[in-house]
């Protein structure tokens, strides 16, 4: 078969308005603006409004990337949103973005691999438009992680926060785009982070609510210790598939859980902290959306350039893991 290339051709982000610091955690649970920064590097976080749901962020920044590439709603052929805060169970949040938007021609589905669902995204999408299935694909990672967290639990109310990233796919020319792929799942560990209830294990109850069962839970500390192994190794990975080295990363852009796990994935590459998209102070940990929200940023602030050699890299509950290598 004969594959066209596939690249990126269109960036956006947005993330809610309201703002949750350090010191308005400090009066909600026992912790210290200190603690909060030393340990993960987040200053800040952004809440969606008590109006707003995963759909309406996943509109706001898929709005942005299809003017980004120059194209309109109508000419998208699929809709791919990675998240693991849907509006509800069904119809999926891509369903109802498809509507928003008025891509009246697209097939649209939900993604759920957690903070790793935009590279699976990246993959699935960028697949069908080489074979020459699709021209433009959607793809958003949009997370309302607010919605999932418990404020009283000092263990994860600190890390995470709400906001969208998208990119359109398309062709690109020969020598740019996609050069690989690296996506991995240890469904073994899929007890460290999770949400037990509203499933059909555990259906939504009295009891459910009462036990806190529709939040977060997370053993933070086993989870970093996974993160940090497998960051490294998947971007080495990528690489390794892409053909290319260390030395020839331009740009990382990493899933933004915590400063100790993207500098631990920086020091395994060979890299100098300029080199890495970093922006969790001002948003903390958004699950699928990290990823395309700094990319967004990264090309907002001119910081990729054609040619440009970037390195996507992940990980999050299920437990799965992702990594891809683009040239812009
Ligand atoms: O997207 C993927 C999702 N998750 C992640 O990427 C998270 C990965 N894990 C982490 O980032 C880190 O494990 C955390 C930031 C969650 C925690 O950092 P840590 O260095 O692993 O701390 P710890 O859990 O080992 O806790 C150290 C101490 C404990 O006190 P004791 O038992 O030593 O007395 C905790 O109770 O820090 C305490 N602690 C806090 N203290 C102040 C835990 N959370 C807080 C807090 N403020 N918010």
């Amino acid at each position: 078969m004969n594959l066209h290339p596939v690249g990126i051709i269109g960036t956006g982000k947005y993330v809610p308005e309201n703002i949750l610091t350090n010191q308005q955690l400090e009066q909600m649970v026992e912790t210290n603006d200190e603690w909060i920064v030393t340990r993960t590097g987040i200053k800040e976080r952004r809440l969606a409004a008590e109006q707003e749901a995963t759909s309406d962020l996943a509109y706001e920044a898929a709005k942005r990337a299809i003017a980004a590439a120059g194209l309109t709603a109508d000419d998208i052929d699929l809709i791919i949103v990675a998240t693991i805060t849907p509006d509800m169970f069904f119809p999926s949040t891509a369903c109802l973005l498809q509507d928003k938007l008025g891509a009246a021609k697209a097939a649209a589905f939900d993604l759920s691999a957690a903070c790793s669902g935009f590279i699976y995204g990246l993959a699935t999408g960028s697949n069908m438009i080489a074979t020459g299935m699709y021209k433009h694909v959607l793809v958003v990672g949009a997370e309302t992680l607010s919605r999932i967290t418990d404020y009283t639990d000092r263990n994860t109310c600190i890390l995470f926060g709400d906001g969208a990233g998208a990119v359109v796919l398309g062709q690109v020319e020969e020598g740019r785009g996609f050069k690989s792929f690296e996506l991995g799942a240890d469904g073994s560990g899929g007890e460290l982070l999770r949400v037990r209830g509203g499933g059909s294990r555990l259906p939504a109850s009295a009891q459910t609510l009462s036990e806190k069962q529709h939040y977060i839970y997370m053993a933070g500390n086993d989870v970093f210790k996974f993160a940090v192994r497998i960051m490294g190794s998947a971007a080495e990975e990528a690489l390794a598939k892409a053909g290319m080295s260390k030395e020839d990363v331009d740009l990382l852009v990493p899933h933004q859980a915590n400063i100790r796990i993207i500098q631990s994935a920086l020091s395994r590459l060979n890299l100098a902290e300029e080199k890495a998209m970093i922006n969790l102070d001002k948003y903390g940990n958004m699950s699928a959306a990290s990823i395309p929200v700094a990319l967004a940023e990264a090309v907002e602030q001119n910081r990729v350039k054609e040619g440009d050699c970037l390195v996507f890299v992940g990980f999050g509950g299920g437990l799965t893991w992702g990594a891809s290598v683009l040239i812009w």
